[in-house]
């Protein structure tokens, strides 16, 4: 056995989210009801709970930070498993040689080191509900082993002669492009029919503005506990809030709200989330002022608009980004010759 491998008995509970660690690294509102002010995560809510009764395969889709272990979550606490264990396994944390052995188990005496037998993840969340975080990234010969577990409803520990039964509820999330993934042969095709019996599509933040309030909202409350009343939020920050594109979504706007906390006063102005934002400094003015003169607004206004929707790719988003309605952006689309929904002219 690998060096790797024989360290195996160390690593696990802090590779498994919901055992020690990482639990207070990323706060969960297990208590609180999940934040779903938009129409999309309504139905997201909706459908995480039609499916909560059954054991129907969930796959759960969307970028970082989306909300897909806030979904899973939610999706185990209104099922009849809610008092059985939840257990969130990183898929992408694995080493490939523990991912057996977190996953599976091992038998004492298994390999070098092993010298306690060990209950993998299917075993620990038995009769309650297993997450496969990031299940794209689970090494291929893991992928085989874990299909055969999925079908037959066992799981054969590493070193053991005979296989273990299991009940968990299995739900798979990931972030990850997994149709495109097997076409490329990263992922079992196999696997992925198995797994997708229900998908749940998680919107980006920044596809459902009315979710911002609400979840700004909660973080500052959270963020702000040990004083006697949050501090205020100002109309003019929600709205910039609200514009913002949140690559890292619902994650980095707790990362926000909580650094806003710490630096702002009793009200929370613009200048308390605008930190990491690119001043128009010094380096920027010789640009503008070489680039400026000579161009009418219209043409400044136009190269605005290019640029904004060559970064954000569609209309909507161009939008959304300088603070414009559709409509308007349409309008002067339209107005400048440019092709709607494309970057390019
Ligand atoms: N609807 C929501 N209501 C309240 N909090 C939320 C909501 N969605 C996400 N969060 C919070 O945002 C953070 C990120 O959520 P979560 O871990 O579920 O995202 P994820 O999609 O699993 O991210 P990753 O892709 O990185 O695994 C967590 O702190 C979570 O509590
Ligand atoms: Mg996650």
């Amino acid at each position: 056995m690998t060096e790797r491998a024989a360290k195996v008995k160390d690593v696990p509970l802090a590779l498994v989210k919901g055992g020690r660690g990482e639990r207070e690294a990323e706060e969960t509102h297990e208590l609180d009801e999940p934040v779903a002010a938009s129409p999309a995560m309504r139905r997201v809510f909706e459908l995480a709970r039609k499916v909560a009764d059954s054991t129907i395969p969930v796959l759960i889709l969307g970028e970082t930070g989306t909300g897909k272990e806030v979904v899973a979550r939610f999706l185990h606490a209104k099922s009849p498993r809610r008092g059985r264990p939840f257990i969130a396994v990183n898929c992408a944390a694995l080493p490939d040689a523990l991912a057996d052995s977190e996953l599976f188990g091992h038998v004492r005496g298994a390999f070098t080191g092993a010298d306690r037998e060990h209950r993998g993840v299917f075993e620990q969340a038995d009769g309650g509900t297993l997450l496969l975080d990031e299940i794209g990234d689970l090494p291929l010969p893991i992928q085989a082993k874990l299909l055969r577990t999925l079908d037959d409803g066992v799981v054969r520990r590493v070193g053991a002669d005979r296989p273990t039964r299991v009940d968990a509820r299995h739900v798979c999330a990931t972030n990850r492009d997994l149709a495109a993934d097997v076409t490329t042969g990263r992922f079992r095709a196999d696997l992925f029919h198995r797994i997708r019996g229900v998908t749940i599509g998680v919107p980006p933040l920044r596809e459902r503005p009315e979710d911002v309030e609400p979840l700004a909202r909660r973080f500052l409350a959270d963020a702000s506990r040990e004083r006697s009343r949050p501090p205020r939020l100002t109309a003019e920050t929600i709205g910039w809030l609200r514009r913002q594109p949140w690559p890292g979504n619902v994650r980095e706007l707790r990362q926000a709200v909580h650094r806003a906390v710490t630096v702002g006063g009793d009200v929370l102005d613009l200048p308390d989330f605008a930190l990491d934002a690119e001043p128009i400094g010094p380096a920027l003015l010789p640009a503008l002022d070489e680039y400026l003169p000579g161009k009418t607004w219209a043409e400044v206004e136009r190269d605005v608009l290019v640029a904004a929707l060559r970064r954000h790719g569609s209309a909507r988003d161009a939008a959304s980004a300088l603070g414009l309605s559709r409509s308007t952006v349409f309008r002067k689309i339209a107005a400048y010759g440019l092709r709607a929904g494309s970057a390019d002219e």
